[in-house]
């Protein structure tokens, strides 16, 4: 059984008139890595600030561990917070940085050097301790912001877009390093990012928002098969998304009308009755996409192929098809389909997920 770490119960937060958070839950998964995801403004940076205790709750509970953290100060709560920038000390040396924390708790010299020694050899920075922040990389910056965070030995590592000052390639390379750390000490760890492809290869669980509220809590793999809803949906990964009715729903059978096609959906939705609107959400990868010529199959739908980028391992179309534009990855193409060509789509029955339709 999981043990659950951090608890955030009903939390609200206000500014003013404008409520920044509005019930948010969550359970957070001793040793996990866990990512907070959403558009910019969603709210991010203030739940994360709220349990490093930057921020007190207008309502609600935050628990580390049985104990109601709500009035513990921040320096007190053992959950610690990289900033974005790094915010490193610009006057001092990078053993400064790094040792700061622990030097005000007054912990004795010979136990810091211990921990700075382990530290920086996670880490990998040992021949940077006598230079200025100045004086390093942005890369190199990153990790001093993250040996001074983990030197603290904090119960709960809080980390605020660490990497968006990098460029392309270091975030991919420190991304891999960050979530090895994190499985070899195997620290609760948070993670805040807008960015879906980062949240879905770090994550054990993404937590995603927007307007102040967790609109869905799972896995990567269930955020990208089984959205809760069309943001969601559109918001982690390219994804197709069609209106329907139910026609029928019976023994994992789900026939869905999709513009007077019958589309068979094998993927358990119990709760959907004959009559229902619902939204259809494909992801491209899971289309197969067939010459007109050939023979017609269950679950196919007729289109046009519009444009197509060839990208090596996979060709992306577009497709024109029940009057909406599809997007469609083949991978490992071994021909073209050009624009106009007569095509069409076949929808993997297993592959389909059925969302309630908004109004
Ligand atoms: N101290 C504050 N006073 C007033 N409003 C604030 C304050 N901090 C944040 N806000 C507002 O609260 C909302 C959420 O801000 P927050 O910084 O949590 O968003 P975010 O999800 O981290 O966004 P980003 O991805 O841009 O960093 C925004 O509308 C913001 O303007
Ligand atoms: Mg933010």
């Amino acid at each position: 059984m999981e043990t659950i770490h951090l608890r955030i119960h009903k939390v609200c937060k206000d500014f003013g008139k404008v409520r920044v958070l509005n019930h948010v839950s969550l359970d957070v998964p001793q040793g996990s890595f866990t990512t907070f995801l959403g558009p910019s403004g969603c709210g991010k940076t203030t739940l994360l600030r709220t349990i490093a205790g930057f921020y007190t709750p207008d309502s609600g509970e935050i628990y580390l561990g049985n104990r109601l953290m709500n009035n513990v100060p921040s320096h007190l709560r053992n959950a610690i917070m990289v900033f974005q920038d790094y915010a490193l000390f610009p006057h001092m040396t990078i053993e400064e940085n790094i040792t700061y924390g622990l030097r005000i708790r007054k912990i004795p010299k010979d136990q810091i050097k211990a921990r700075l020694e382990r530290t920086v050899a996670y880490l990998g920075i040992g021949n940077l301790l006598d230079r200025m922040p100045g004086q390093i990389s942005g890369g190199q910056q990153q990790r001093v912001a993250l040996a001074r965070a983990l030197i603290m030995e904090p119960e709960i590592l809080l980390l605020d877009e660490p990497l968006s000052n990098l460029d392309a390639k270091l975030r991919i390379n420190i991304r891999a390093e960050l979530r090895q750390l994190q499985q070899r000490l195997k620290i609760t760890t948070i993670y805040v990012t807008h960015d879906q492809a980062e949240a879905l290869a770090l994550s054990d669980r993404i937590a995603v928002m927007n307007e102040g509220k967790i609109v869905h809590y799972g896995t990567p793999q269930e955020l990208y098969y089984h959205p809760a809803d069309p943001f969601v949906a559109s918001f982690i990964g390219k994804v197709n998304l069609i209106r329907g009715r139910i026609i029928e729903n019976r023994m994992g059978n789900t026939w869905v009308d999709v513009q007077k096609i019958k589309v068979l959906v094998k993927n358990h939705f119990d709760h959907l009755q004959p009559q229902d609107e619902v939204m259809l959400c494909v992801r491209p990868e899971t289309i197969r996409i067939a010459k007109a010529s050939e023979e017609k199959e269950e679950n196919a739908i007729p289109g046009v192929v519009t444009n197509y980028i060839f990208e090596g391992a996979t060709i992306r179309y577009w497709v024109n098809a029940l009057n909406q534009e599809w997007v469609v990855d083949v991978f490992d193409p071994v021909e073209v389909l050009p624009p106009d060509t007569k095509v069409f789509l076949r929808l993997k029955p297993e592959r389909i997920h059925l969302m309630p339709a908004r109004a």
